[in-house]
C-alpha cells in the first residue's frame, strides 16, 4: 500500500496508526509506504498497470481545520497560512497581501464562486497588511453582508476562504493530474478501482467529467451513475460528510 499527503503531520499520524496491525489482520497486512508529496506524482512512484485500487480524499482534513495555526480557518484565529505542506509554497498570506486587486478578485470569483468576488478583492486590497485569518474574515463580513435567507446560512467568508485554499494549494491542478491519462489510468490495471471522494462542486466537476470522458474512451467502466453521498444517519455523526461525494470506476 502506498499513501501520500502533502501533509507531513497526517503522514505522521498514518505511520502511528498502520505500523501495528490489529492482531487479527497481522498475517495479511501490506508492506506500508509513505510518500510526503503530492497524489499528483503517483505515477513516478508505482509502475504502469500495477495498482489494483486508487482511492483519493480530496481536499483538507478536521486535523487541519482546527488547528487554528495552521491558518485554514476563520472561525478560530491563527495565522494566514493554509499550506497543506508547511514547508513549501505560497501562504495566503503572500497571496492576500501581495497579489494584485483584480489577480485576487478572480481567484475569488473563479475557485469560490463568490458573485461579489470585486467587493472582497477591494476591501482587502485596502484592508492591508492582513496578517490572521480572523482580521481577514472581518474584513470579508463587513464587505459582503448576507443579501437573503440563503446567503444567511453561511459565512460571508466561507467562499473566499475556500478559494484562497484553492490557490495556494493547487488543488484543482492536482486533481486534474491525478486524473490525466498519465496517472490513474496509466497505473490502475484491468479491473482496478479508483474511487474519489470530492467536497466541493468545482472538485466534483473534474471527477465527473474525467470519469465521463475515460468511460467515453473505453478506459474506465462508470461504478457509479450519480455520486454517492452520505445518508442522514452519517450527516449526524459526522456534520462534514455533509458535502462528500464519492464516484468511482473499473479501469477496463
Ligand atoms: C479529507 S482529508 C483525508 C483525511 C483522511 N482520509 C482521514 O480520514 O483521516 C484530505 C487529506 O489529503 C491531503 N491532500 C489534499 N490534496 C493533496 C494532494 N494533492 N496530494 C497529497 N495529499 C493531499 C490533505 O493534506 C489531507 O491530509
Amino acid at each position: 500500500m502506498i499513501g501520500f499527503d502533502k501533509d507531513p503531520a497526517a503522514l505522521q499520524r498514518a505511520r502511528e496508526r498502520l505500523t501495528k496491525p490489529p492482531a487479527e489482520l497481522a498475517s495479511d497486512w501490506p508492506k506500508i509506504e509513505l510518500v510526503h508529496t503530492s497524489f499528483a506524482e503517483l505515477a513516478q512512484h508505482a509502475a504502469a498497470a500495477s495498482v489494483d485500487g486508487l482511492l483519493a480524499d480530496l481536499g483538507v482534513s478536521s486535523m487541519q481545520l482546527e488547528n487554528a495555526a495552521r491558518g485554514f480557518s476563520f472561525q478560530a484565529d491563527g495565522p494566514l497560512d493554509m499550506r497543506m505542506n508547511p514547508h513549501s509554497g505560497l501562504t495566503a498570506e503572500q497571496v492576500v497581501n501581495r497579489f494584485d486587486e483584480r489577480e485576487l478578485a478572480d481567484a475569488i470569483y473563479e475557485f469560490g464562486e463568490e458573485r461579489r468576488s470585486r467587493r472582497i478583492a477591494r476591501a482587502i486590497a485596502r484592508a492591508r497588511p492582513i496578517y490572521t485569518t480572523a482580521h481577514l474574515a472581518d474584513v470579508i463580513s463587513a464587505a459582503a453582508r448576507p443579501m437573503n435567507q440563503a446567503e444567511r446560512r453561511i459565512h460571508p467568508a466561507t467562499r473566499t476562504f475556500q478559494a484562497i485554499r484553492i490557490l495556494v494549494n493547487r488543488e484543482l491542478e492536482d486533481v486534474r493530474e491525478l486524473l490525466s491519462r498519465d496517472v490513474a489510468s496509466r497505473v490502475l490495471k484491468a479491473c482496478g478501482r479508483l474511487v474519489i471522494i470530492s467536497f466541493h462542486s468545482l472538485e466534483d466537476r473534474i471527477v465527473k467529467d474525467a470519469l465521463r470522458d475515460g468511460a467515453r474512451d473505453g478506459l474506465y467502466r462508470l461504478l457509479t451513475k450519480k455520486p454517492v453521498v452520505a445518508e442522514e444517519e452519517e450527516i449526524e455523526r459526522n456534520p462534514r460528510s455533509r458535502s462528500a461525494k464519492l464516484r468511482a470506476a473499473e479501469r477496463t
